[in-house]
């Protein structure tokens, strides 16, 4: 069975239509509601999915060009949805209180003021996005604009956003979730909703993004034939394009983490079959060695190509930086409740205070024995400093979601721009952030 690859929206009737105040815009309406999956051979799986479908439909952005998603709760739980790196209003950022009752619509306006890249939109309900997203709520959101389109890199169906999940199914093939306080995850590879795919290619260079959408398992991914590590392009992550491809054996997701690689399956010749392996960190049981395979079934011209230079990265400098706050990832003495800055998440309370449109540096200091992916909404930022070291060419780009390392710590800079309000910053470890290692930020004009 071939992994479906992204899909548009299309189905939804989406409309381009006059707006009175800002030219015209992109309109999408998703009916959230109960559906069921043929996941496995047998009775097919119960869950939850945008327009029905599991994943989502992947919404197609134009930078600059807005679009409105019309998110209908046609289902029997409360929701609210996030468009993950997306700078946008308080009142359109999925707010984990700000629910859609069932029966309920809401009008999520995301101005698409940013760069092309691989975003992905999610519920994210106080104490139950673990839960929601397990059960289907989960979509890829991709942006492009003119300066990624004239880089002639792999395109159209040579460009496949792969939304890596992992689940466990009871023996009646419903998913099985418990949401533990440390985390739960799966010994089955669910990929762009199909369970153990492979994904048939031509003998070509595709653009692979690679979406970490496990509740709780951080991938250590590479690919494989044979048992020999196959090299690939490391072209973008979070926030958009790197500054120049980076060569490399492997790559590390935290959960909501995003990388944009390129694979070259031109240098195998045809049937091929290539595996993408996960090395798990001792964290998650059970372990998920193997996640899909790729099969090289033809040959084909390639006039795609990976340029030296990809994009101009503007750096903030911590020379212009006039706020400053600290963020220390914790848990309490019994070693039962993770903590953000020593507390726990209270949508009545605001945490830390910062400026809208100035320069500003937050201290990461993780002070558990585990790596959490720490998560920002509002804007991308960048890494200036882990351990005190430069980081890795991997983080070298804009981050929204970043592994903080166990007991170490890290300096990130960033600007809120344009918008001031609410904001929340977490834990992407589904269950930690459902067990409140979660708090609040208010920007401020
Ligand atoms: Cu992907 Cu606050 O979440
Ligand atoms: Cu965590």
């Amino acid at each position: 069975e071939e992994a479906t690859p992204e899909e548009t929206a299309s189905a939804q009737a989406p409309g381009t239509t006059g707006d009175a105040t800002s030219g015209s815009a992109t309109y999408y309406r998703l009916s959230i509601r109960a559906t069921n999956v043929q996941l496995l051979p047998g009775p097919p799986t119960p869950m939850v999915g945008f327009a029905g479908r599991f994943p989502g439909p992947t919404l197609k952005a134009e930078r600059g060009i807005p679009t409105v998603v019309t998110q209908a709760n046609d289902w029997i739980e409360n929701v609210t949805i996030h468009n993950h790196g997306h700078k946008v209003s308080a009142e359109s950022d999925g707010h984990p209180v700000d629910y859609i009752l069932p029966g309920k619509h809401k009008n999520y306006y995301y101005p698409n003021d940013q760069r092309a890249g691989t975003y992905w939109y999610h519920d994210h309900t106080m104490d139950l996005t673990g839960a929601h997203v397990y059960a289907g709520l989960a979509g890829f959101y991709i942006i492009h604009d003119r300066a990624e389109d004239v880089l002639n890199l792999p395109s159209g169906s040579y460009d496949v956003p792969l939304l890596l999940q992992d689940r466990t199914f009871k023996a009646n093939n419903e998913l099985d979730y418990f949401g533990n306080p440390h985390g739960w995850g799966g010994p089955t590879p669910v990929i762009n909703g199909t369970v153990n795919p492979v994904l048939n290619v031509a003998a070509r260079k595709y653009r692979l993004r690679l979406l970490n959408g496990c509740n709780a398992r951080t991938l250590n991914l590479h690919f494989s034939v044979q048992g020999k590590p196959v090299p690939f392009q490391l072209i973008a992550s979070d926030g958009g394009l790197l500054e120049a491809p980076v060569p490399m054996k492997a790559i590390t997701i935290t959960p909501g983490e995003r990388y944009d690689v390129v694979m070259d399956f031109a240098n195998f010749p045809v049937n091929t079959v290539m595996d993408l392996l996960n090395d798990d960190d001792p964290g998650i049981e059970p372990l998920l060695p193997a996640l899909m395979q790729f099969k090289v079934t033809h040959t084909e011209v390639d006039r795609a190509t990976v340029p030296p230079r990809l994009s101009t990265i503007d750096r903030l400098h911590e020379k212009d930086a006039v706020v400053f706050g600290t963020v220390e990832l914790g848990v309490s003495a019994d070693g039962e409740t993770w903590t953000l800055n020593g507390t726990t998440y209270d949508p009545a309370r605001i945490d830390i205070r910062s400026k809208r449109d100035k320069v500003t540096i937050w201290t990461l200091k993780n002070a558990t024995e585990f790596t959490h992916p720490f998560h920002k909404h509002l804007v991308q930022f960048t890494v200036l400093d882990i351990n005190g070291q430069p980081p890795p060419p991997e983080l070298a780009g804009w981050k929204d979601t970043v592994g903080v390392p166990g007991n170490g710590s890290m300096r990130i800079i960033f600007k809120n721009e344009q918008f001031s309000g609410t904001y929340v910053l977490h834990c992407h470890r589904l269950e930690h952030e459902d067990h409140r290692m979660m708090i609040q930020e208010s920007v401020e004009p």
